[in-house]
């Protein structure tokens, strides 16, 4: 990646990146979350600033450390998330959404701990929808020639899934991951494929998540400097 770093493509850009994974609590003690350790973000956000971009990393409870020359602000919740999102976006020339949001979050937060009955079932868990931040975000637009980037993992009909997905969210680009046992979660190395609202379609073969990482940023390079013309 030595040769890489020097390409300057995203000098005097503002890049704002989600990562990690949402955590909607139940009580004090307990939440809903998943399982995405936030690798792909961070890796993102190192390899932006490598290009020369100014970076802000959303982090949602990603246990790793701040990278250097990266403004990072830690949320917890979908609803900090999209709060911080809205924010960051204002004047940004990408939004990049690699956090995994929850869909869901309980409807009742218990401020107490939730305690065993004897003889009692649990009670159920009832759960509301979490605002869309990426469908949000792509029909806003605040600043004008934003590229806006979504993240998709899918199973079965994975590129037909991840077309209907970048269209129903209105989003510039979206970096579609087959899903399976030992891939993606957690893992150092990803494989996926870019699809462009433009119709076009970029495989990345299986590697480290700096490799897809370049690759994103090479599309979305191109991206944002179309839309300075
Ligand atoms: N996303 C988001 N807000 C949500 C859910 C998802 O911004 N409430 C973003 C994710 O960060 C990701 C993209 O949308 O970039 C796709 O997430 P995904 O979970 O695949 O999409 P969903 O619309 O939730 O579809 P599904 O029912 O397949 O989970
Ligand atoms: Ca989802």
């Amino acid at each position: 990646r030595g040769e890489r770093a020097a390409v300057q493509d995203l000098a005097g850009r503002h890049v704002v990146i989600s990562a990690g994974g949402t955590r909607e609590p139940l009580d004090p003690v307990r939440f809903l979350g998943n399982r995405s350790s936030g690798k792909q973000g961070y890796a993102l956000a190192r390899t932006a600033v490598a290009r020369g971009a100014r970076v802000t990393l959303l982090s949602a409870n990603a246990a790793l450390p701040d990278p250097a020359g990266v403004d990072v602000v830690h949320v917890g919740t979908a609803v900090e998330l999209r709060e911080a999102v809205i924010r960051a976006a204002t004047g940004a020339d990408v939004v990049v959404m690699a956090a995994a949001v929850a869909d869901f979050r309980p409807e009742t937060y218990a401020t107490g701990k939730i305690k065993k009955k004897d003889g009692h079932e649990p009670e159920p868990i009832f759960l509301v929808r979490n605002p869309d931040i990426l469908a949000e975000i792509s029909a806003d637009r605040s600043r004008p020639g934003q590229v806006v980037v979504g993240f998709a993992a899918e199973t079965d009909d994975v590129l037909a899934n991840g077309r209907k997905k970048l269209a129903r969210k209105g989003c510039d680009l979206l970096v579609v991951n087959e899903v399976g046992e030992r891939k993606t979660f957690g893992s150092e190395e990803n494989e996926a494929v870019l699809l462009g609202a433009d119709g076009s379609e970029t495989p990345v073969p299986y590697g480290p998540k700096e490799v897809l990482s370049d690759t994103i940023w090479d599309v979305v390079a191109r991206l944002v400097s179309a839309g300075d013309t």
